[in-house]
């Protein structure tokens, strides 16, 4: 396989493109891409102060790396979620984020579950059931309530995380599994901030997750290659790997799925009605988010049930 710039030996086939690249085209194209996909969305601009949020894991370490050779103002925020299982997961991940950082002399902010709450994640929910408990969905909740805190306390104008098409296909299999409404109005490429909310991007959405790893690899990028160790067994494992035949049998298969559904909702299909527009947020009396809920908001009702046990 020939690169189609150069005719050089490719680095990398994209089927679903019908593209072959070398290295050198190949790390040229991801930027161009993820340029195109930014200005597209109007996701942001160089004006802005942007958080990239890094796991220390490939896609978000790949994503900091482009959007700084792009000379976006874009710095780091790791979140420590105490997870170790045996394999030190957290501890490593947070140094690759902090090596990225240190070698190319740029902003990290660190922020400790423990250390500001009492509990890590998988105390926390360890006292809240008492059993052996994947600690998936506190997770979830806790990075969604400390990305936005942190993103809206330091005054940033969008926070980016690095979700990437596999990502994004295998939250939107499952939420049509089900037709939930409420989270397929949510799911696009760029989430306008409201009061309280930061607007939120994902600028890889469209790279398949094996782009994304052959750019951090061609690039040389040190990330964590292990998947945090809760994730073995989960559905959107299982969903990933159905996705993966689906696509072996025809090549572009996800990435069509992806974009007949981003373009139905610029058509209009799955929007806010009305009235869900006018409903208003409360706001919590813990932390100051907004929330539906009447007191406390979920994050802050879960972190002072784990501290009251
Ligand atoms: P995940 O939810 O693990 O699939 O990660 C999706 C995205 O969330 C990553 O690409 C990161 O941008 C962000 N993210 C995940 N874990 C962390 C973390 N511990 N700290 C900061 N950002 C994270
Ligand atoms: Fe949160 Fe695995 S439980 S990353
Ligand atoms: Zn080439
Ligand atoms: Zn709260």
């Amino acid at each position: 396989m020939r690169c189609r710039k150069c005719g050089e030996k490719a680095a990398i086939n994209m089927r679903h493109h019908r593209l072959a690249l070398c290295k050198e085209h190949y790390l040229d194209w991801f930027i161009a891409q993820t340029e195109r996909f930014i200005q597209k969305y109007k996701m942001f601009t160089h004006q802005e102060r942007i958080l990239v949020a890094v796991s220390g894991g490939k896609d978000s370490l790949a994503l900091w790396d482009v959007l700084h050779r792009l000379e976006y103002q874009a710095d780091g925020l790791y979140l420590g979620l105490g997870i170790d299982e045996g394999v030190n997961y957290s501890d490593e991940s947070r140094q690759m984020c902090e090596i990225f950082a240190a070698e190319r002399s740029l902003t990290l902010h660190t922020i400790d579950i423990q250390e500001n709450y009492g509990n890590s994640i998988p105390g926390i929910v360890e006292k809240l059931h008492r059993v052996q408990k994947k600690p998936c969905s506190v997770c979830g909740l806790a990075k969604r309530h400390e990305l936005n805190r942190i993103a809206h306390e330091q005054g940033y104008d969008a926070l980016v995380t690095g979700h990437n098409l596999d990502d994004e296909v295998a939250v939107l299999f499952a939420n049509t599994l089900n037709w939930s409404a409420e989270h397929l109005v949510r799911q696009e490429p760029v989430l306008p901030g409201t009061s309280g909310f930061t607007r939120k991007a994902k600028p890889f959405c469209r790279f398949y997750e094996r782009e994304t790893a052959a750019y951090a690899l061609l690039r040389n990028i040190e990330y964590i290659y292990e998947e945090c160790p809760y994730s073995s067994g989960s559905t959107t494992l299982a969903y990933k790997e159905m996705w993966n035949q689906l696509e072996n049998q025809k090549p572009g298969t996800k990435l069509n799925y992806y974009l007949s559904f981003i373009h139905a909702k610029e058509k209009g299909l799955f929007a806010w009605t009305q009235a869900e527009k006018l409903q208003g947020l409360n706001v919590c009396p813990g932390c100051g988010q907004p929330t539906t809920s009447a007191g406390l908001c979920t994050f802050c009702r879960t972190v002072q049930q784990a501290a009251a046990v």
